[in-house]
């Protein structure tokens, strides 16, 4: 992968990079979408796939991370991508490897309450990711919100010289956001997940009528859910976009997350509220 990164820097191309755990659903091919469309002629189109061990708590969802490369690398090869990059552990994680990147107060909020060390692992893995790959631009999926605020301030904090993009949620017919961990709803499940998106919609809905209280979206967004018992509702709150400080009022943006429990699931979503001109 260096080789490959420093023959095409020798010949002025640069590369756009897609990192992922694998289980490429529509939402991973749309990023790769995109990645190409940013790209400038010429410029190549990296995505790596490599589960992340620093990422998953010791009773989270590794061992049953849906995995299948030969799937995934057929859907990279269909898209069009020149170059699939799938690190070993070692490779990432060589003997004697101690250096671990922490975003702090962002990290520890949201998602960082209930999986301590998550974006310790994410902030770690993508910072050596990048030092391998040495892309010129990255894209991430804006379904893990917090994730890409944290990558974000990460490269800019170590001035990695990279640009960071985020690209909109793809959505299911329901509206349920792709996800590779969809694959552990049993039917049942399956069928009140898009109640997720509802709340999100339904606070935003209050928003676009003219209320700036975070406490009247809020609870326009619970209505939605709190009646569905096999819905556990983790968190929903309404934050500033880059600090991710929690908002009593809207003034001009503002982003509302929801991380749930269905069944094994963990779920999490969100969307921009912003004034519109
Ligand atoms: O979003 C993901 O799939 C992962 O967190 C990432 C960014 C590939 C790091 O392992």
């Amino acid at each position: 992968m260096a080789a490959y990164s420093s023959e095409a820097a020798s010949k002025g191309r640069g590369l756009t990079f897609v990192p992922t755990m694998g289980g490429l659903h529509e939402g991973h091919l749309k990023l790769t979408q995109e990645g190409r469309r940013l790209s400038a002629d010429g410029d190549l189109l990296v995505v790596s796939i490599f589960l992340n061990p620093t990422q998953f708590g010791p009773s989270e969802d590794f061992s049953k991370y849906p995995k299948n490369d030969k799937e995934d690398l057929a859907k990279l090869e269909e898209a069009g991508v020149d170059l699939v990059f799938m690190p070993t552990v070692t490779d990432i994680y060589p003997k004697g490897f101690k250096t671990y990147v922490e975003v702090e107060g962002l990290s520890d909020k949201l998602c960082g309450q209930s999986r301590p060390g998550h974006f310790r692992g994410v902030a770690t893995v993508v910072a050596r990711l990048f030092g391998i790959v040495k892309p010129r631009r990255a894209v991430f999926g804006l379904k893990d919100y917090q994730q890409f605020v944290i990558i974000k301030k990460m490269t800019e904090d170590l001035m990695l010289g990279l640009d960071i993009f985020g690209f909109k949620t793809v959505r299911e017919a329901d509206g349920l956001a792709m996800s590779s961990r969809n694959a552990y709803l049993t039917e049942k499940e399956r069928a009140v997940a898009g109640l997720l998106s509802k709340a999100l919609l339904a606070g935003e809905k209050i928003f676009r009528r003219g209320s700036t209280s975070a406490k009247e979206i809020l609870l326009g967004a619970e209505k939605i859910i709190e009646k569905e018992s096999l819905v556990m509702v983790d968190y929903l709150k309404l934050c500033d976009p880059s600090s991710l400080e929690d908002l009593s009022v809207v003034t001009d943006r503002a982003v509302l997350l929801i991380a749930v429990r269905i069944g094994k699931a963990r779920l999490i979503d969100n969307c921009i509220l912003e004034r519109r001109p």
